[in-house]
């Protein structure tokens, strides 16, 4: 192993040894069985080929039916969803790999189509985010989310036990983790930021208020997981799916000391983001506020290259970098990066959606040379 190439050396992560710190970021492939939101040997074949990620982050995945909001994402509330996910876990453990999943709540995003008995889609506030939209069948394409409901009080502990329940489940399915989905304007990150969330009772209004859903959620799977296996996703400038907050510093500097009092292994940061960023390049001011005030393991993630992860490693930027979209076309991607070989490029038609196209047919560089 070449010690001189920081990301290539080993990092504990919460109680896991990984051996190296090139982080498969969770990846939507809208891949699982059309019957039932479940995982199928396509999907494991998938995650298999890219067990030499220090470790794979998998695709946001919904805790419950009204979790969901787009076709073909697959599920961790049924049995058989344990069962699918069971041989993913199965195919990369044996690949040598380490695998958390990624439990997912979409709130405002999704549509009654998608809903158990065509209801509305639950959220903070009844705000409809503005040009947000979801894929609700082959057929259809693309469609406007419509306004939301605003969940009642008493039913935010139902939202406390989905996250509970799926965490539970990951458990049987075999992964090692899970990353609670607090990013990209989903549910929890509509209950933190101050534009998606109004409410007026202790789950909104004051800063504390806001963060208080999170917050509950995240010990709820650490009464599940432990705090050594628990980690989480935050986007703090991300514009995706109409989300804005006032004060990022603040909100974010106030989540990440609350997440360290609790103690979890990790926070993986979406610095910067093709799909919408309020700032341009990297928000520095709240990552160091995240960083100051969270003292486990930082994930950076967003259009970065092994030079720039190695740089940022070394400045104590970050501990560990995540890759998405060089994930998606290099299944042996650290390999790449560590012998300086060149990249397949991806192809975003076969990002989500279809078959072993643009899926499992990646050539990793054994097979071209
Ligand atoms: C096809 C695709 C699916 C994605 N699905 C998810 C997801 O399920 N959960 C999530 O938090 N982010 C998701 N993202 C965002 C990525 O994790 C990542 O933040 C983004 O691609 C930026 O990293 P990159 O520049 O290395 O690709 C997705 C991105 C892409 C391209």
């Amino acid at each position: 192993m070449d010690n001189q190439d920081v990301l290539f050396r080993s990092f504990t992560l919460g109680d896991m040894t990984l051996r190296n710190r090139i982080i498969m970021a969770p990846l939507t492939r809208s891949r699982a069985a059309q019957t039932g939101d479940i995982p199928t040997d396509i999907n494991a074949e998938y995650y298999r080929q890219r067990a030499g990620a220090g470790l794979i982050i998998a695709e946001a995945t919904q805790v419950s039916p009204q979790g969901k909001g787009y076709a073909f994402t697959p599920g961790i509330h049924s049995e058989n969803q344990v069962a699918g996910w069971h041989k993913v876990t199965t195919a990369v453990h044996k690949a040598g790999g380490r695998i958390h999943l990624q439990l997912w709540h979409v709130g405002r995003i999704s549509h009654p189509e998608l809903q158990p008995n065509g209801e509305t889609p639950v959220a903070p506030s009844a705000i409809k985010p503005q040009g947000a939209q979801t894929f609700i069948s082959a057929d259809s394409g693309m469609v406007d989310v419509p306004e939301p409901r605003a969940l009642a009080t008493d039913e935010i502990p139902s939202i406390i036990d989905q996250f509970r329940q799926g965490a539970e489940n990951a458990k049987r399915a075999g992964f090692d983790g899970v990353e609670i989905h607090a990013a990209n304007g989903y549910l929890l990150d509509q209950f933190l930021r101050s534009e998606s969330n109004q409410r007026t009772d202790a789950y909104g209004g004051s800063l504390e208020s806001r963060l208080r859903l999170p917050l509950e959620v995240v010990n709820a799977v650490v009464d599940v997981w432990g705090t050594e296996r628990t980690g989480i996703r935050v986007s703090p400038t991300g514009s995706f799916n109409d989300m804005r907050d006032t004060d990022p510093v603040e909100t974010y500097g106030t989540f990440a000391k609350h997440l360290n009092e609790i103690g979890i292994a990790y926070i993986e940061v979406v610095e910067d983001s093709f799909q919408g960023n309020l700032e341009k390049g990297r928000p520095q001011a709240v990552i160091d506020a995240i960083r100051s005030n969270f003292k486990r393991a930082y994930i950076g993630n967003g259009h970065y290259t092994d030079s720039e992860a190695r740089q940022r490693v070394e400045e104590g930027l970050c501990d560990l970098a995540s890759f998405g979209r060089p994930f998606i076309a290099n299944p042996d991607l650290p390999a790449r990066f560590r012998h300086n070989a060149p990249l397949n490029e991806w192809d975003s038609s076969t990002f989500y959606g279809g078959d072993e196209r643009g899926y499992t047919d990646y050539p990793a560089l054994n097979a071209e040379q």
